[in-house]
């Protein structure tokens, strides 16, 4: 494996700073509609070398947003992302060799892979892309192939319909992996696979992280996932960041009350994780229109007048680091400061 390393262990491998993305609406014909989509409204965070950064919130909230922009497939409104010290796009760190660096693997299985190649020929070919010579591009495949559990010998010959879902979405994983990235980014990876495919190809996953020495951004709607395969945990809520922080203590000490509600409609059989707080109602408002104040102000059993008026304090910035959670109101009982 290649040493792209450039700034050490304490470096980010991604810092992202302000990211926003409004998604422009079109106009009816009698020229009714119109506005933005405010998907992704002003976020900021780290990624650590060698950690899984879960991603978390209801649906709409922004997550496959952050994960294509993070992938540069599509261009921010306003921020700045930086890969390992460099800013993406720039001299320092040419977008091809940030694709290269960074992979992702998306929910459906199907439509990420190429009906007329292959298995062997799908993961070879971004190596071949990148200038690896065909043989070798291919012994790489084979090579991946038995390392996601699948016989190269049965597998490799194989087009994407004659396998299960569980087996493309492992197909899919050496495809990302085939380039030697550093980070690779999970949207949902697993969430079509039935419970117990899914245990295989998460563990599959935890393998190859040690294994690989990778990153990995790990966006989940299921939140006992996110809990057994993180490190630390965003919590995003339409568009923004409520809370992020380490995942021991945000699942036991959630901060923010959307994370308390969010985190209270995971069904458990065990008493001790029961919680007093009422799990989330409705749909989240409109992201064309969102509240103002405290987004979370039309939901939040705590909201107090000042709520709708002010936006809470996430934009705080302690010691050049944004703070743990984005409300710090007193009547949430949120506790203002914890380790991240
Ligand atoms: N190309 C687009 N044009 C207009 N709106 C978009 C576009 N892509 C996403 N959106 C909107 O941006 C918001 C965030 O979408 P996104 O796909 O990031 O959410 P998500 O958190 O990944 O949701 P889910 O959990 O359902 O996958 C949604 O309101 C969505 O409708
Ligand atoms: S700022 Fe107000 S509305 Fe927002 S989460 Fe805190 S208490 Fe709730
Ligand atoms: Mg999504």
């Amino acid at each position: 494996m290649t040493n792209d390393d450039v700034g050490g262990p304490a470096q980010p491998l991604l810092a992202v700073k302000g990211l926003v993305k409004h998604f422009p609406l079109k106009k009816d014909v009698l020229g009714r509609g119109g506005g933005v989509v405010r998907a992704v409204d002003g976020i900021s965070f780290d990624v650590r070398k060698g950690e899984t950064l879960g991603v978390v919130g209801e649906s709409g909230c922004g997550k496959s947003t952050t994960a294509r922009l993070l992938m540069h497939l599509i261009e921010p409104n306003k921020g700045e992302i930086v890969f390992d010290g460099r800013t993406v796009g720039g001299s320092a760190l040419p977008l091809k060799e940030f694709r290269r660096q960074t992979q992702m693997v998306f929910q459906d299985s199907y439509a990420s892979l190429n009906p007329r190649l292959t298995m062997e020929d799908s993961i070879a070919f971004a190596p071949q892309v990148h200038g690896v010579p065909r043989k070798e591009a291919v012994a790489r495949a084979r090579d991946l192939l038995a390392r996601v559990g699948l016989e190269p010998r049965r597998f490799a010959e194989r087009y994407p319909h004659e396998l299960s879902g569980g087996q493309r979405q492992r197909v899919n994983i050496a495809r990302a992996l085939a380039l030697q990235p550093r980070l690779v980014i999970l949207d949902e990876a697993v969430s079509a696979l039935d419970k117990s495919v899914e245990a295989q190809v998460l563990n599959l996953l935890l393998d190859l992280k040690q294994e690989f020495g990778l990153t990995y951004v790990f966006i989940s709607h299921d939140l006992n996932v996110v809990r057994y395969m993180s490190d630390r945990v965003m919590v995003m809520y339409l568009g923004e960041v409520a809370e992020i922080g380490r995942s021991e203590t945000l699942f036991k000490h959630p901060a923010h009350p959307y994370t308390r509600a969010l985190l209270s409609s995971i069904p458990t059989m065990d008493p001790d994780r029961r919680t007093e707080q009422p799990p989330l109602a409705g749909d989240p408002p409109n992201p064309i229109n969102p509240p103002s104040g405290c987004r979370f102000h039309t939901r939040c059993a705590h909201a107090q007048a000042v709520c709708a008026q002010r936006a809470p304090r996430s934009a705080w910035w302690t010691r050049g680091r944004p703070s743990p959670a984005g409300c710090t109101c007193p009547a949430a009982g949120t506790r203002k400061r914890r380790r991240r």
